[in-house]
């Protein structure tokens, strides 16, 4: 039985304008929920809201950064103005890189934790005001497996992802009391642009050539566990597995990972 209507809900989208979050959006829309996307790129946002509204609910958009505070706040002011309030976050905008850490820079590490962490931290903080008011609140954090299990050549991304992780789960039990849930979503490898557009590339992963889910799917499972007021979901079955070997013999991953490791280096 669901427990959630969606129909009628106000949902505000981070990221929406490619890959998971576009397609969270989209799927929203055909719920009935009326969204408001918020990325940089206000061309490809312009696209989605004309997919929405072929779907029957037009979404707004508003063109921002979910690391400046005034895009942040434009975009709550926007919900509060035009929609009556918020009762989704899906806090889902991120950006990746790769290379090893020993080369690496504070700068890449603090651009991806500014964006995956910071940038969702700092809206739902800014968000609970409106959400404490909404009809069935929920906060969405896009997470991923890499929130789970540490691999190499990807520890700057991982690590935002463990922090979301951990922040997720302790934000959950601090605002059961006022009725507002928490979604962590960690998918695993999804067909996107994260990995074509890494903000610093200093080693090909051997498994960016892997084919994942499509972003439709790893989006239908997320509105799925919004319906049913899920708490943790792993949407495809490649990161389910990864997960369960880690949990199963940590130190077998860990000799694989080390391997794997070796081999991208020679
Ligand atoms: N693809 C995967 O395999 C995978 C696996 C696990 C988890 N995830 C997570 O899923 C989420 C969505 O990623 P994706 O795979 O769909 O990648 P994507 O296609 O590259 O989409 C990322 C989205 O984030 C937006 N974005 C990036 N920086 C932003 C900023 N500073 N402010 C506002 N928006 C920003 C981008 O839009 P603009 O450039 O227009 O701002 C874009 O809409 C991320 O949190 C990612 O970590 C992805």
């Amino acid at each position: 039985m669901s427990r959630r209507q969606l129909r009628g809900l106000r949902a505000l989208v981070t990221g929406a304008s490619g890959g998971i979050g576009k397609a969270i959006a989209l799927e929203l829309a055909r719920q009935g929920v009326q969204c408001l996307l918020l990325a940089r790129n206000g061309d490809r946002l312009a696209e989605v809201r004309a997919e929405t509204r072929e779907l029957g609910t037009q979404a707004s958009v508003v063109v921002g950064d979910v690391t400046n505070a005034a895009d942040r706040n434009t975009a709550l002011e926007f919900a509060q103005r035009e929609f009556g309030g918020l009762d989704l976050l899906i806090n889902n905008a991120g950006i990746s890189a790769s290379g090893d850490f020993a080369t690496g820079s504070s700068e890449v590490l603090r651009q991806i934790f500014e964006v995956n962490f910071f940038g969702a931290v700092e809206l739902t903080r800014e968000a609970l005001p409106l959400l404490r008011q909404g009809r069935s609140p929920m906060i969405v954090n896009i997470g991923s497996i890499l929130g789970h299990r540490g691999i190499p050549f990807t520890g700057d991304y991982c690590a935002s992802k463990f922090a979301l992780t951990g922040w997720s789960q302790s934000l959950r039990a601090e605002l059961k009391s006022e009725g507002i849930e928490v979604l962590l979503v960690s998918p695993g490898t999804t067909e996107s642009n994260l990995a074509s557009q890494l903000i610093e590339q200093r080693v090909k992963l051997p498994w960016a050539g892997m084919k994942g889910v499509t972003a439709e799917r790893v989006a239908r499972a997320t509105v799925r566990a919004i319906e049913r007021g899920k708490h943790e979901i792993v949407p495809n079955w490649s990161g389910w597995w990864m997960l369960f070997a880690h949990r199963l013999a940590p130190g077998v991953v860990d000799t694989v990972m080390a391997r794997l490791a070796r081999r991208t280096r020679s």
